[in-house]
């Protein structure tokens, strides 16, 4: 299975420097080699999806939403349905991210109708899980997991899972490797006891061009998902390069 290298470029970007940044991303990966080894995925704010989805159609890049809605359709202003990501032309969605957890009051049931509707849509859903810094104080962080996998058990289609534990993200500190692995593992575990299936395991939180290749290269993690770093072309494509380089 080729590791995935995906940008959540979050509530960033303009038309100029969307078109900018993948012209000069071209210019790093436009070989076969990295399509043959690497699944590129570049999560960007929804008004500048279907561009981006124009900008890319000749990379190996796949592009997904940052959220979708719970329904289908209907009178829920501002919102974007699953279908209407699919429609754009994404393969993929991301749910439950931290920031969405926090800021917008999402929990597990809804988040649960959110990746059924993705799946339903067609979208492989990214669900993003992990603790907060005093529930790893607590020690409760295997326990927190289990509660945001719990979601998972009715649902019928491909997820990918991302372990963001939310202390990690935008700090500038990444837990040991070690720890990624174990926990990483025991997402795969308890996928497997839920669903009889084989998990894929990403891993997100202050990844950089540095730190990158730890996670590559770990059979335990099948990728990493890139906020900050993956805002300017020149590390998304050093981290896209090495990635390839080492898979
Ligand atoms: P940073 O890479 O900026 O820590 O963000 C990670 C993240 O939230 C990816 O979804």
């Amino acid at each position: 299975m080729s590791k995935y290298v995906i940008a959540n470029w979050k509530m960033n970007g303009a038309s100029a420097s969307i078109t900018d940044h993948i012209s000069r991303l071209a210019k790093r990966l436009g070989s076969k080699a990295i399509a043959n080894k690497l699944s590129v995925i570049i999560c960007a704010p929804h008004v500048y999806l279907s561009a981006l989805k124009t900008l890319t159609k000749d990379l190996p890049i796949s592009i997904g939403g940052q959220d979708c809605h719970s329904h289908a359709k209907g009178a829920f202003t501002g919102e974007t349905s699953a279908e209407m990501l699919a429609d754009v032309g994404c393969r993929y969605v991301l749910i439950g991210h931290s920031e969405r957890r926090k800021y917008n009051g999402e929990d597990e049931s809804v988040l649960q109708e959110k990746v059924i509707m993705a799946q339903h849509a067609g979208l492989t859903p990214i669900l993003c899980i992990g603790e907060s810094a005093i529930e790893r104080e607590q020690k409760a962080t295997l326990e927190v997991l289990r509660r945001q996998l719990s979601i998972l058990k009715e649902t019928q289609g491909n997820v990918l899972i991302s372990y963001e534990p939310d202390w990690a993200i935008g700090t500038g500190i990444t837990p040991d490797l070690e720890d990624v692995q174990i926990v990483c593992h025991s997402i795969a575990d308890e996928y497997q006891r839920l669903t009889d299936k084989n998990a894929c395991v990403i891993y997100g939180g202050s990844v950089n061009a540095e730190n990158a290749s730890g996670f590559i290269q770990s059979k335990d993690i099948d990728g990493i998902l890139v906020g900050g770093a993956s805002l300017a072309p020149e590390s998304f494509g050093q981290i896209i390069e090495i990635s390839a380089q080492l898979s």
